[in-house]
């Protein structure tokens, strides 16, 4: 009677495991993961080993960036693997690395206006505002439009509007015009950087206090400290809001 009851118990639990449970299907073959798992975590779930295409986890690096499929809809959608989260009968391929050709360029010798794009990144110049880069972006930023903003020499205003790029590269892999946005934000942000930015007291304070070597023995501390430490301390820390 009793080992009846443990195993209606043990059926009960395993009903409410599948429950949970949604059905996707990985390079064409069908698996059940759990329902709360993102993109990464339910190929692991089947079996595969992650070794390329993943760094932060958390959304920050753009290593994870990927393509998939819904039931019933033609669309291609994109996102990062690690932060998407996976839904009944997905479809999930395997995608090589998204191209970054990056230009060599020597920020000391540049301007921070347009014909410095045009002399970068003249394929930027190719747009023809069809939006699709902003509908790609897994940060929901306005592609689009700090790429209209390159094209009139407004390099603040595209590295205002870029400033959370993680630079997966999905804006370029769904291009038609083939642009390469993200590298045209990095270029702008560091032209901002380097000539635009507003003077900052606190900046500079911090920069000679680092200079000075003031904080190198909290670094060496950091440096012993066990990662569980480490990430507590990270995770506790006072953020701006
Ligand atoms: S692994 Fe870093 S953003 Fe996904």
């Amino acid at each position: 009677m009793e080992s009846d009851k443990q195993a209606s118990q043990e059926g009960g639990k395993r009903q409410r495991v599948q429950a949970n449970m949604v059905k996707v299907f990985i390079m064409g073959k069908p698996h059940v993961v759990p329902e709360h798992a993102t993109i990464m975590r339910a190929i692991e779930h089947a079996g595969h080993q992650i070794i390329r295409g993943a760094g932060c986890r958390e959304g920050f690096c753009g290593a994870c960036a990927t393509i998939y499929r819904l039931p019933g809809d033609f669309k291609l959608y994109t996102g990062l693997a690690c932060t998407t989260l996976v839904k009944e009968g997905m479809s999930l391929t395997m995608i090589p690395s998204v191209p970054m050709e990056k230009t060599v360029y020597d920020l000391e010798k540049l301007k921070p206006n347009v014909n410095t794009i045009l002399e970068v990144y003249p394929v930027t110049f190719r747009c023809v505002a069809c939006g699709t880069c902003t509908k790609a972006c897994p940060q929901k930023l306005p592609v689009m439009d700090y790429i209209q903003a390159a094209m009139r020499g407004d390099i603040a205003a595209v590295a205002d509007m870029s400033f959370d790029c993680v630079a997966c590269g999905l804006c370029a892999l769904r291009c038609p015009a083939e642009l390469i946005q993200h590298e045209v934000g990095i270029l702008c942000k560091r032209l901002t950087g380097r000539y635009l930015r507003k003077e900052s007291k606190e900046l500079d304070d911090r920069l000679t206090e680092v200079r000075s070597r003031q904080y190198d023995a909290e670094y060496a501390e950091l440096m012993e400290m066990d990662t569980s430490v480490l990430s507590k301390l990270y995770y506790g820390r006072d953020i701006e809001p």
